[in-house]
């Protein structure tokens, strides 16, 4: 690991499973007693709007009682540590990398912890419950949403990742199942960058046969061992 300068970390939801969180593809195929499609359409939000509004404050209610696990507490040490360039991606709309510390961080698919207006599309910190009709600060609408990519919208911050993986040296993948697009391709673009690629994950990944070294194992020991490769530290402060 000796040449690598800049590096990018993708998160999913397997990052955050062993704080208690629940992951999207477990062996029920149900996400908290939801079918995903259920609960992350635009049209789900037309549909059903109190059903989606208080599956999302639910999960962000949870968020209080869940912390991050040594694998958000390594990234956010390698943070700290990395002279060169590092970027987080997160699939993740939970608040552990950051309560762990990580700085240099995007939420690609939005965030529990913010509310965005459908009228004039401007984001607010949120931190209760977040009823339909809820009014924008900004605008005065009534159009408060969730602030989560919903499938068929465009993620976050798209132009800034890829600039990160165009320059990466180094791309990890930890905890995510690959199947989700555009983060699952993210992997194929830092390859064709000659970028060196590596997949931390609990079980091989559809996305497997892209990474040059895939381990396996659970991210709260898998992340430290990668962190104190990278840093050449073995206390991860
Ligand atoms: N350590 C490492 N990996 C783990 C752990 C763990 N403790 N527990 C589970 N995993 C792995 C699983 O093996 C699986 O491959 O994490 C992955 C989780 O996959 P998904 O549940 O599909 O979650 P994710 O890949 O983040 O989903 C991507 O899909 O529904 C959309 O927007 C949503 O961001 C989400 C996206």
């Amino acid at each position: 690991m000796a040449d690598i300068r800049n590096i990018v970390i993708l998160t999913g939801a397997g990052v955050s499973a062993e704080s208690g969180l629940a992951t999207f593809r477990g062996p029920d195929g149900l996400w908290e007693g939801h079918r995903v499609e259920d609960v992350c359409t635009p049209e789900a939000l037309v549909h059903d709007p109190m059903m989606v509004h208080r599956f999302y404050d639910e999960r962000r209610a949870k968020l209080a009682l869940v912390k991050p696990n040594a694998a958000h507490a390594a990234l956010a040490a390698l943070d700290r540590a990395w002279p060169g360039a590092l970027l987080v991606v997160t699939q993740n709309v939970d608040d552990l990398h950051e309560r762990a510390g990580s700085k240099r961080l995007i939420h690609m698919h939005g965030e529990l912890k913010s509310a965005l207006c459908a009228a004039c599309g401007s984001t607010a910190a949120w931190q209760a419950a977040l009823p339909p009709g809820s009014k924008c600060a900004g605008c005065g609408q009534p159009k408060l949403r969730p602030a989560i990519v919903f499938f068929g919208e465009m993620p976050y911050e798209m132009d800034v990742i890829e600039a990160a993986l165009d320059e990466a040296d180094l791309f990890v993948s930890i905890g995510t199942s690959g199947v989700v697009y555009p983060a699952a391709g993210f992997v194929q673009i830092a390859r064709a960058r000659g970028a060196r690629t590596l997949e931390l994950n609990l079980d091989r990944s559809a996305g497997r046969s892209y990474f040059q070294e895939c381990r396996v194992g659970p991210a709260s020991l898998l992340v430290p061992e990668l962190v104190r490769e990278l840093t050449g530290r073995q206390a991860i402060d």
